[in-house]
């Protein structure tokens, strides 16, 4: 998907216009994959613009630099203050922020030694990520024959983009067989998450979901979820998932920043349930989807608010109201 809406960008504490946003093809990053990102949605609601758990982010982002040895010279704080400048300095009703640390620099070899750590921040309008018909009626999927990295490999915990390769196989492989996503396992055969999104299943109304060490990236939405359910007296079990758990759910849904709570109704064309959304992932996605609009009350404090800015650096701008598209023809 080309992102047509050209905002303003953050490079480390300057907003530069988006065709100044670049980077030199020698760039470590370009040959090695030394990148590491982070993806936010920035809700409408009715008391304007809100980050939805901009903080948990943020940690996020500085624990996927540590891990990689990336010298981060921001705190989280800084970095959320940023984004929501970021936010602000567009006039932007609703977004999509997308903070990304990357070694660039001109010299080649696989030691990152003396590469400049370049960060941004970039917003752009998205849409539905798996489409609105997913949202409302529930995915097709199939399981891949791509696994997640086994844990002495890659580590999956931080969101590096070269984690990334083995998830657009995924994807392409799903998407040519008329599939909407791929549902990756482990290195030990145990269901792990989709390219872009973590998953639930339900049965006998309790709540399932792949461990951390199953390959998965830790998900803020999937913590979101976790909370909600608890709070609905929903029982949870974290752990090894058998592939054939797929197959005799009653409910299964993929969490995530871009996907939202995303109702699955077929698994390798088997109905999941009665092939329709299931109570349980309604009711979860309604009060996920309200606390983050500002329809319900942000119980756990979850979003952050951005003050309207009366006049930017480059004078005041007018909100911009990109038409919000469907971004499921498109890959992550
Ligand atoms: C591979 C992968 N798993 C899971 C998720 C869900 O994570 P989150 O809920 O933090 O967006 C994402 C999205 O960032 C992802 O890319």
């Amino acid at each position: 998907m080309a992102v047509d809406n050209h905002h303003r960008i953050w490079r480390d504490g300057k907003f530069v216009d988006w065709e100044d946003a670049t980077i030199h093809v020698m760039s470590h990053v370009v040959h090695y994959g030394s990148s590491v990102f982070e993806g936010i949605r920035c809700y409408e609601t009715p008391n304007g613009p809100a980050v939805f758990r901009l903080s948990a982010h943020m940690r996020r982002f500085a624990d996927s630099c540590r891990i990689y040895r990336m010298p981060l010279t921001y705190s989280p704080d800084d970095l959320s203050q940023a984004a929501v400048e970021t936010v602000a300095e567009n006039n932007l009703p609703h977004c999509y922020l997308r903070p990304v640390a990357i070694r660039t620099g001109e010299q080649m070899g696989v030691l990152p030694h003396d590469t400049p750590l370049e960060v941004f921040i970039i917003p752009w309008t998205w849409g539905t990520y798996l489409g609105a018909d997913a949202l409302k009626n529930g995915a097709d999927v199939c399981v891949s024959s791509w696994r997640r990295p086994a844990p002495d490999t890659i580590p999956t915990l931080a969101k590096a983009g070269g984690n990334y390769l083995g998830g657009q196989l995924s994807k392409m492989q799903a998407r040519v067989d008329n599939y909407v996503e791929g549902i990756m396992l482990d290195s030990f055969g145990h269901v792990s998450e989709g390219s872009g999104e973590n998953l639930f299943l339900v049965r006998d109304g309790k709540l399932f979901t792949s461990t951390i060490s199953s390959g998965i990236l830790h998900g803020v939405t999937r913590d979101s979820v976790m909370q909600i359910a608890r709070d609905m007296g929903i029982e949870i079990v974290e752990g090894s998932i058998p592939r054939e758990m797929l197959y005799i759910a009653d409910e299964l849904f993929f969490t995530g920043t871009a996907a939202e709570i995303t109702p699955i109704r077929s698994v390798d064309r088997i109905p999941v349930g009665p092939g329709k959304p299931g109570q349980i992932t309604l009711a979860i996605q309604r009060e996920y989807m309200g606390i983050a609009q500002g329809t319900l009350e942000d119980r756990y404090g979850w979003l952050t608010p951005v003050p309207a800015r009366q006049a930017s650096s480059t004078g005041s701008r007018k909100v911009r109201r990109e038409p919000v598209g469907d971004m499921s023809a498109s890959a992550f």
